[in-house]
């Protein structure tokens, strides 16, 4: 179903009957109450209603703030970036600590612009919101939250805003609406994209690898994969809709439909996908190493639609600590799967995720780390000192590295990952690329913006008539974090 089919369906709700059982009717229900409360709001201000939903983390949260956004748009209420709005909600991420701090922070600027505005509806969703410690805490110090709800309810928004603002008995209290976990997945909501030529498409939820490090699967809860049917249709009716790219996502995604009722592997959606009509680009993330298989290197190095490009999590470069981090592969099997890569598809982009500063972690260790960065030729990395997460079997562990050299460990494997990611970039220089534009440049709006295939930012002179389109650019200039260009005939 797309968008205006589901608008159709909550017209034809009738909410003088009690709400349905069922989901999504049910929400549809509570979607179309709020209209109604809506139109009526709007009288009394004279004005829009405003909402603003801030995303912290990754694209897993981004994904689930564009069916907020899409709930919310349905409603009625206007989307700004402001914080100064009718109804604010901060979609949290706490996978290291200064995650849970930026919410803090942000959390008691909110309560200065609360107290010029009683009216205004405050909201917290996401990851953080799954760990007990942090809703005491809200509970204790921030009085003025009005709903906090966690990761695997937010089909439920709208029954719980308007628990919020359409029950007399519970619109006084703060609603707290969390779930340890679920097996349910919820169909056909609206969802409001940010761009309406690429898009986000959940294939599974959860992860049940416990890296030893990782508060994931605590508060993403166990691995549930979509039905393949149910994820086709979505691709399709976005396809329809102007959608170009689809990035499929997952914790694992190389692990999907292993836990369905009829088993179906990645590669095997990966085909299906691929024969979408009007699809353009396919890509994917994220790939645990312990699961990629050769079939999945095969079918990316056949495709003319999956891009060449992977995001491979090495972490760490030392076969000790990927042990304790409970990775399952080691150095040697990790660069095996490197050089299988290489030898099916030559021009794959290769990016990954690193800690820095396991408990414990050596110079000997962090050396092998560099060593392995340098060989795996990487074109990116998002590298991150560790940070203890409770609850998860590392937190408990003595460590005996001081600050700074994890902080120095993490400036000197920066300086390869600059190196490395100017290096890679020069292999486009003067080339000719295909670009998915996005838009005008935010610090220049003479330039377009837009992706390669391989992921690669490129800014160049092209046409605002071609946001959306894929077109050819001739790579003009290369610097370390992006690609400068103009677009050819
Ligand atoms: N400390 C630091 N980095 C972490 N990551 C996950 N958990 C932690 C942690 N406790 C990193 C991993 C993962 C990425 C999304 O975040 O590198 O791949
Ligand atoms: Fe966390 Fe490991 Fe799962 Fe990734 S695979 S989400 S690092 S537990």
């Amino acid at each position: 179903m797309n968008y205006d089919t589901i608008k159709e369906e909550i017209k034809d709700i009738d909410i003088t009957l009690p709400p349905p059982q069922e989901e999504p009717e049910r929400q549809y229900y509570f979607i179309k109450k709020l209209q109604h409360w809506m139109e009526l709001k709007k009288e009394e201000k004279g004005r829009e209603l405003t909402c603003c939903v801030n995303t912290f983390g990754c694209q897993m949260n981004a994904r689930d703030s564009e069916k907020i956004i899409g709930i919310l748009m349905t409603i009625g209420y206007k989307v700004v970036e402001d914080e100064d709005a009718d109804l604010v909600i901060f979609n949290t991420c706490t996978v290291r600590e200064n995650a849970n701090l930026k919410v803090y922070g942000r959390l008691g600027q909110l309560k200065k612009i609360k107290n010029k505005n009683p009216e205004m509806i405050t909201m917290l969703c996401g990851c953080m919101m799954q760990e007990e410690s942090v809703v005491e805490k809200i509970k204790k110090s921030y009085r003025n939250v009005d709903i906090i709800f966690g990761t695997h309810n937010i089909f439920k928004f709208a029954e719980l805003l308007s628990m919020k603002v359409l029950d007399r008995a519970e619109s006084k209290k703060m609603i707290i609406d969390v779930w340890k976990d679920t097996t349910e997945i919820v169909e056909e909501l609206p969802v409001e994209r940010k761009y309406h030529f690429k898009s986000g498409v959940n294939i599974m939820f959860g992860c049940n690898n416990f890296c030893s490090y990782c508060i994931v699967p605590y508060v993403r809860g166990r691995e549930r994969s979509r039905e393949p049917e149910d994820i086709i249709a979505e691709i399709e009716c976005l396809v329809k809709d102007g959608v170009v790219e689809v990035m499929l996502l997952g914790q694992n995604v190389n692990s999907y439909g292993k836990n369905l009722e009829n088993p179906i592997s990645f590669t095997e959606l990966l085909r299906r996908v691929e024969k979408i009509e009007g699809l353009k680009r396919i890509r994917f993330m994220t790939s645990h190493p312990k699961d990629l298989s050769d079939e999945l290197i095969e079918v990316m190095a056949k495709s003319k639609k999956i891009c060449k490009q992977m995001h491979l999590p090495l972490q760490s470069g030392s076969s000790r600590l990927l042990k304790i981090m409970n990775r399952h592969y080691d150095k040697e099997q990790y660069l095996t799967l490197v050089d299988k890569l290489r030898a099916a598809i030559p021009d794959i982009g290769i990016s990954t995720d690193i800690i820095v500063g396991f408990p414990n972690e050596t110079e000997e260790q962090f050396q092998d780390t560099l060593s392995l960065y340098e060989e795996c030729e990487y074109d990116l990395a998002y590298t991150f000192i560790y940070s203890p997460r409770e609850g998860t079997p590392a937190a408990k562990m003595q460590d005996n590295v001081p600050f700074e050299q994890k902080q120095d460990r993490l400036e000197r494997l920066n300086e390869v990952v600059k190196e490395k990611a100017l290096k890679q970039n020069q292999r486009f220089l003067n080339q000719i690329v295909d670009v998915l534009v996005d838009g005008p440049s935010k610090r220049d709006e003479t330039m377009m913006t837009g992706y390669t295939a391989h992921q690669k930012l490129i800014n160049f002179k092209g046409r605002k008539e071609d946001i959306g389109k894929i077109v050819p650019v001739k790579v003009t200039e290369v610097k370390t974090w992006a690609l400068k260009g103009e677009q050819v005939d």
